[in-house]
């Protein structure tokens, strides 16, 4: 253990368009969409901060200015709480904060794809093996997803990819992945193919969109032809990387939600809303009531 180098950096692709969440999105980044009393994307920068991640780099587009004042201080908002004394207000606020100087922010021009979002990172990331979060998937689960990634990391090295079982019809929406030997929480990977033809897949476990990467990537990514959806896939780069470096599988055994779509997004929003001890007992009740309305 220990002799892996550290995984310090950690990168948000938030450039999307959010077409699928229109109108909300016409304004609004979907990555600022609330879970019960936070944006996504807060959920996914807990998860990192939860892994000991350093260094937060988030690769935006035009219009998405938001996220960036969302991740600094909001002066007159923490001078007017201190006023009132809203203790615990200001607290709530204070975790949610990286620390100054630990967050970084580049634009992907254009949008061509995961691939060219992830590379567009790579002057930040530098020389070092970095974890990936895509916010549109946020997960439950009793230790982190990326947290178990970067503990599978300490033994194995090398590059990860968190995947989950889905049921064999759905593997074309999805980056697929090969089985090989167990290790650990995992098994090695042996092939990847991005929303594989039906059929075509395989596996059934599915890349759910947290990975740890080693730099030689974004070489890679430089010069990645489109893939599926004639977008620069990240999935066929990690391929390539894959003939001369390990890939490990995470199987991750918590929940995923795929906030990315409405059924995803509201799900996650009762899940954790009925985690919370404050508003468990109400939105039991409320069900209770919808339901049998519904009957
Ligand atoms: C991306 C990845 C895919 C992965 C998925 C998880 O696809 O390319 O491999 O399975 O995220 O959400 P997208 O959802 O952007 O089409």
């Amino acid at each position: 253990m220990g002799q892996h180098k550290k995984v310090r950096k950690a990168v948000f692709p938030v450039a999307g368009l959010g077409t699928r969440f229109l109108p909300a999105t016409k304004a609004v980044p979907k990555e600022m969409l609330t879970v019960v009393d936070k944006p996504i994307i807060q959920y996914v920068v807990d998860e990192a901060m939860e892994a000991g991640i350093e260094h937060f780099v988030f690769v935006t587009g035009r219009s998405k200015h938001v996220i960036e004042d969302y991740f600094d201080i909001q002066f007159e908002l923490e001078h007017t709480l201190r006023e009132r004394n809203k203790k615990a207000e200001i607290t709530l606020l204070s975790q949610q904060l990286p620390k100054a100087g630990t967050v970084s922010f580049t634009r992907q021009q254009e949008p061509l794809g995961l691939g060219h979002a992830v590379w567009c990172a790579r002057e930040i990331v530098g020389d070092e093996p970095f974890a990936l979060l895509l916010p549109d998937m946020i997960m439950r689960g009793e230790k982190g997803c990326m947290k178990g990634m970067i503990d599978l990391y300490a033994h194995s090295g090398g590059n990860i990819v968190a995947v989950e079982e889905c049921e064999p019809e759905q593997a074309h929406k999805y980056g697929i992945v090969g089985v090989g030997d167990a290790i650990g929480e995992g098994f090695r990977i042996t092939s990847m193919v991005e929303k594989p033809a039906k059929g075509t897949a395989p596996s059934n476990f599915f890349i759910n969109g947290r990975y740890i990467l080693q730099p030689e990537i974004f070489a890679i990514l430089e010069n990645q032809e489109r893939g599926a959806g004639n977008e620069i896939q990240l999935t066929d780069g990690m391929l390539k990387l894959l003939r001369d470096q390990d890939f490990a599988g995470y199987h991750f055994r918590g929940t995923t939600y795929d906030c990315g779509a409405k059924d995803g997004f509201i799900l996650a929003n009762v899940a954790f809303a009925l985690a919370r001890a404050d508003i468990r007992p109400s939105i039991e009740e409320g069900f209770k009531a919808l339901l049998a309305g519904l009957k």
